[in-house]
């Protein structure tokens, strides 16, 4: 059976690893801690082994270590990085090359530039079949996977009548479990946002898309606001409602009132993390004016990621056909099931 090492329990590394140890087809060594806090415990009680850098095991003698990363590293098929952003890079020269590991790096590195983790930002929606044969694959981050998921059944339905794309990203300031990360009572606007330059690896570097981006104080979704010009009179909100429906991972909400509303109902049906791994389109929000489609929908921040993590690992380590990988990660993450779910709830 093939090996995995999440390197990194945080936001993402804790959800990742969960869906990893439940997953039949693949085993998980265990998972990377730095700090010797509670969390440690918390992944010995979810069934992983802990391992911590070599050089600071010693900080770890209170709790029940299972060796050091490094070791583990030796005995693995692929690693899922799941640092802060920008150590990706840095583990990717000092452990993954010199080890000759497979992995897959998170949205905070970069596949731009000197520090480039890759040459491909993977969207399984996008460029599934480019990820086959790769041993290094950035995985998009939440807000950049949210726009392909929007941008790439609209591109396949309307191509040359599709003028240009104007996206307003609200942004999280924080997760929901990043209890000691203080709300900041502003809106912070960002210069020059990396998404714009993420999705156009994918989307082609020419592509008509404006990216702005503020983050405001709340720990409930992302959520973009976008305007589609077209070249003639833009398709009515139930064609385009009518598409996003029939697309996987995209609910198609009618009513609810904010994100906050979405994260309340995936709590009551106990989905993990109060995740709903996927993006929903505010339907009530949906404007067609003249030649122009307004659309907002939510972003779940730390699920949108972790089934495309999962899909694009079966592309590197099985070299499965998109059908089989995206099955495979359907059923895992109950994905049709919450989609139900959600769209029978915030029916009109
Ligand atoms: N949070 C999101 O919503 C989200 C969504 C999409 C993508 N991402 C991306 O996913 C990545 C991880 O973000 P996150 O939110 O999960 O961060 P996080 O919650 O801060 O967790 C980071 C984890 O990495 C560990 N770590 C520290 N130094 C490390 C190193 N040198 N190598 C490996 N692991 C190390 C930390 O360990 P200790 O706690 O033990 O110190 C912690 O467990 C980033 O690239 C981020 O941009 C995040």
């Amino acid at each position: 059976m093939k090996k995995v090492f999440v390197n990194g329990y945080g936001s993402i590394g804790s959800r990742i690893s969960k869906f990893i140890n439940d997953d039949p087809e693949i085993e998980l060594i265990g998972v990377g801690k730095y700090s010797p806090d509670d969390k440690v415990n918390d992944a010995i009680t979810n069934g992983m082994s802990v391992y911590v850098p070599n050089s600071k095991l010693d900080n770890f003698s209170a709790f029940k270590i299972s060796g050091s990363i490094e070791s583990a590293l030796d005995d693995c098929d692929l690693v899922i990085d799941a640092s802060p952003e920008g150590n990706g890079y840095k583990n990717k020269k000092n452990l993954y090359e010199p080890k000759n590991i497979m992995a897959v790096y998170q949205g905070g590195e970069s596949v731009i530039g000197e520090k480039s983790v890759s040459d491909l930002l993977f969207n399984s929606r996008v460029n599934y079949d480019s990820a086959l044969d790769k041993t290094h694959v950035m995985q998009g981050s939440c807000n950049v996977t949210g726009m392909g998921k929007i941008l790439e059944p609209l591109r396949k339905a309307y191509s040359s009548k599709l003028l240009r794309f104007d996206v307003t990203l609200v942004r999280r300031w924080a997760d929901l479990e990043q209890t000691d990360k203080e709300l900041v009572d502003t809106i912070e606007m960002t210069q020059s946002p990396h998404h714009g330059e993420d999705v156009k690896s994918y989307f082609g570097k020419d592509s008509p898309l404006f990216v702005r981006a503020i983050k405001v104080p709340t720990r409930q979704m992302h959520l973009h606001i976008m305007d589609i010009r077209f070249t003639d009179t833009a398709p009515s909100t139930n064609e385009i409602h009518t598409l996003f429906k029939n697309e996987n991972g995209i609910a198609v909400l009618q009513t609810a009132k904010g994100t906050k509303d979405v994260r309340d109902f995936a709590n009551t049906m106990k989905f993990s993390f109060k995740d709903t791994n996927m993006i929903h389109i505010h339907a009530n929000m949906s404007k067609s004016i003249n030649d122009t489609l307004q659309i907002m929908y939510s972003d779940d921040q730390t699920g949108i990621v972790i089934p495309e993590n999962h899909i694009l690992m079966q592309a590197m380590l099985f070299k499965k056909s998109y059908n089989d990988a995206f099955n495979h990660t359907k059923n895992l993450f109950h994905m049709d099931e919450k989609k139900q779910a959600l769209e029978e709830h915030f029916s009109s």
